[in-house]
């Protein structure tokens, strides 16, 4: 017999369950033994093991007379044929009379043969002892009424690989024995939930690469006893909220290589009884909060193959008390999990995530699954820093102070699936490193937040009035709060930090409900960083860029949103409406805010997305030649606390506009698309420490000033002392280093200019002031 399953070896869990795995156990089982009969010329005759439906071992006396290409039925039989091999062969018509002398033919294989009428196979020979009957591969196209209805003991019915298109409702009349049943690989583009009336021992129904695209409601109601559904490669795009109802007993569920774009939550609470489900190869683009509530039962779950995944959500597995294997593997574009994205799941022990975009998996998850045996990493990008720390050999033993008592358990017990190509990728000089022989001291502990490369694609085309949803992700330690910056430069997300308070607020929009933006939730920022806009018009094109920020830096990423027009006119008809997309002449005005002695707030508007925005600045002595600082200002930010300045000094601050140089629907021109804004200003003076000096009246006035010149410079000396030893020891104060909200990368602008074109720019604070 050909091979009736769809699976990869990965399903192989589903076939173990249905018992489809039991033919290669076969292989291993005693010989064939010789059975002295006369046989038909060119065939075979052996007593054969043999399994029933049931797994029940039998010495089967067997006739084969597979790939013979036989045209007419071989005779004569012998009368205790108990299996009857005919694959392979030209039949396309029974010899009833062969067969009415075999009351003991059990299993009947007539696979790949020329039969294109099930009558001419059933019709007239009454087989009372046949269990198993085999038509796949032959060219039928229709079953009439009680098709089988001599067949009163069949439990297995192979009809795939066939051009069914049409099956009358009571085609499987009589058939009140049947177990199993593969009618997958057909024509059919409906289910008739009157099939199945006649089928109430039902146990496996594979109904697979048949181009259905939407089940019926209550389809299977009436197969009660039904334990294994396979519903792959049917071109599924959502489920109906009832469409598994009925199924009570259902433990292995597949719906491998449909287009579903969701779990089909709502439909998979009907089968509370699921042990198995295999939802690989199908467009899900997030694993979102809840999708398997509820599926207490459920014991090994399968995400892998799927093109657009990008995300499992907190919470996406919660409380799936049974689940023991977990295989979220070959997903492409999936580069984020969650810290919280499993949840009670206590019996979770093989934990497969290879072949992904991951960068790292944090400690809160490994840390969340007491019973967790072995992991699988391996053939993803991972960045050996800080999220990564728990996996070093030294972090797994337990004397390791740093972690708590917990992790480090969690951590030591942990098998790695292929270490030898479980790697690092980033940072570079740890590239191409097992992740398990970094050493802890090689990793740091903290880091800063990236937003993988794969999150976002540079370009997302929208329909007008439809509905925009961009999920951005970033990974840090500490966790970095997420948010958006639209083409017209408003900020969504969070509020800035308190660091920055006082600074003239950027136009903002908070999370979720903040009306003042969003009367009719226009907006919809999700925390974990996905962006939603429903109702998109033309003028909302542009570019959006996703920043994920904690206390050590910012990552940005941005992608250019076209609107395409409803109106299909010209040719194309898609032509993106990038209207308001500031491709060139972008202007801001440069203002001084504030002016202390040591700092200087500057802020600007400009009504636009800048994410390359710069701002660089240079003392102004008459004489010297003094140093420009430059800063890369983060998106969305629309002012600045230049600190660390000096006390009485004139300087000159520009704002360097630009927009995303990466972005390829971006003219090149535009990178820096206008003359840099500048302005000067003095910092202010120090006070006179002691006002009132006690001076004698003799003194003249010019005296005066020159006894408080040099005073002045006098304390300026130290003052500027202190400041260097200060930064020579690295100690710049905590609040320093949060203020600025980007965080200041102080080099040559010289130097700078040919980094600027990098999408992502990590920042650090440099101290060479
Ligand atoms: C069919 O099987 C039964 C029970 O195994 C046996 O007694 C009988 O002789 C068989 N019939 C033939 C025609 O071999
Ligand atoms: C700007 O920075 C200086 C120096 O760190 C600080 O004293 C001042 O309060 C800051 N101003 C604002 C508005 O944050």
């Amino acid at each position: 017999m050909r091979p009736t399953l769809l699976f990869l070896p990965s399903q192989c869990l589903l076939c173990v369950f249905v018992g489809v795995c039991v033919p290669s156990v076969v292989g291993s089982l005693p010989h064939a033994l010789p059975w002295h009969v006369s046989c038909p010329v060119r065939c075979v005759c052996q007593i054969k093991p043999w399994f029933s439906p049931d797994s029940v071992y039998h010495e089967a006396p067997t006739v084969d007379c597979n790939d013979l290409l036989l045209s007419k039925f071989p005779s004569p039989l012998p009368l205790n044929t108990h299996t009857l091999r005919l694959q392979s062969n030209l039949l396309f018509e029974l010899d009833t009379d062969v067969l009415r002398g075999l009351p003991n033919l059990t299993d009947l294989d007539l696979s790949q043969n020329r039969f294109s009428r099930v009558r001419t196979i059933t019709q007239s020979s009454s087989l009372p002892s046949l269990l198993s009957l085999h038509l796949e591969e032959n060219h039928l196209s229709h079953l009439p009424e009680s098709s089988f209805s001599s067949l009163p003991a069949l439990q297995e019915l192979f009809l795939s690989h066939n051009n069914l298109h049409s099956i009358a409702h009571g085609a499987f009349t009589g058939l009140d024995s049947l177990l199993r049943l593969h009618i997958n690989n057909n024509r059919l583009t409906t289910i008739d939930p009157r099939w199945f009336r006649a089928l109430p021992r039902l146990e496996v129904l594979m109904l697979g690469g048949n181009p259905v695209e939407a089940l019926p409601d209550k389809g299977f109601l009436a197969l009660k006893s039904l334990r294994s559904l396979v519903l792959g490669g049917m071109g599924l795009r959502g489920l109906a909220e009832k469409a598994l109802e009925g199924l009570d007993g259902l433990e292995s569920l597949s719906f491998y290589d449909n287009l579903l774009t969701k779990v089909p939550t709502q439909a998979l609470r009907r089968v509370p009884g699921l042990k198995f489900l295999d939802l690989n190869k199908n467009r899900i683009k997030l694993i979102e909060t809840g999708d398997f509530r509820e599926m207490i039962h459920l014991k090994e779950l399968g995400l892998n193959n799927m093109d657009e995944l990008v995300s499992i959500e907190k919470a996406a597995l919660e409380n799936l008390p049974e689940l023991t294997k977990l295989e979220i593997t070959n997903n492409p574009r999936l580069s984020y999990i969650h810290p919280q994205a499993f949840l009670q799941l206590n019996r979770l022990e093989s934990l497969m995530l290879n072949s992904n975009s991951l960068s790292a998996l944090h400690r809160h998850v490994m840390v969340s699954l007491p019973s967790l045996q072995e992991v699988s990493l391996h053939s993803n990008p991972l960045r050996c820093d800080c999220l990564f720390h728990w996996a070093t050999e030294e972090a797994s033993h337990p004397h390791t102070e740093r972690n708590t008592q917990s992790d480090t358990e969690t951590a030591r017990m942990v098998r790695f699936i292929q270490p030898q190509a479980t790697l690092c990728s980033e940072p570079p000089e740890l590239r191409a490193r097992g992740v398990r022989e970094v050493s802890s001291r090689e990793m740091s502990a903290s880091c800063l937040p990236i937003i993988p490369t794969s999150s976002l694609p540079s370009y997302v085309g929208v329909r007008e009035g439809g509905k925009l949803v961009l999920h951005c992700r970033g990974l840090a330690e500490p966790q970095p709060v997420m948010y958006w910056v639209t083409p017209s430069g408003l900020r969504l997300g969070p509020a800035p930090s308190p660091a920055t308070k006082g600074l003239p607020a950027p136009a903002s929009c908070q999370a979720q409900d903040d009306t003042a933006c969003s009367p009719s939730k226009h907006f919809r920022l999700l925390p974990e960083g996905t962006l939603e806009i429903n109702k998109v018009t033309a003028s909302e094109a542009g570019l959006y860029t996703c920043v994920a920020e904690n206390v050590l830096g910012a990552d940005t990423r941005s992608v250019t949103v076209g609107v395409h027009s409803r109106k299909k006119k010209g040719k194309g008809g898609m032509s993106a409406n990038l209207k308001g997309f500031p491709l060139f002449s972008v202007d801001a005005r440069l203002e001084v805010r504030e002016v202390g002695q040591y700092y200087a707030i500057l802020s600007w508007q400009s009504g636009h997305n800048l994410p390359s925005t710069r701002l660089s600045w240079q003392a102004i002595y008459s004489n010297a030649h003094t140093p420009i600082y430059t800063t890369r200002i983060l998106a969305g930010t629309q002012s600045f606390n230049l600190t660390h300045l000096q006390a009485e000094t004139f300087y000159r601050v520009c704002l360097h506009l630009g927009i995303n140089e990466d972005a390829k629907h971006a003219n090149r021109r535009s990178r820096e698309s206008s003359q840099p804004q500048c302005v000067s200003f003095k910092t202010k003076d120090v006070p006179d420490p002691e006002p009132s000096l006690p001076l004698s009246p003799e003194l003249t006035s010019t005296a005066v000033t020159l006894l408080l010149l040099a005073l002045i410079l006098l304390l300026l000396a130290g003052q500027s002392w202190d400041t260097q030893s200060n930064k020579g020891a690295g100690q710049l104060p905590l609040q320093d280093i949060k203020s600025p909200k980007a965080l200041i990368t102080i080099q040559n602008t010289q130097e700078r200019i040919g980094h600027e074109s990098k999408q992502n720019e990590k920042q650090l604070l440099h101290e060479d002031c």
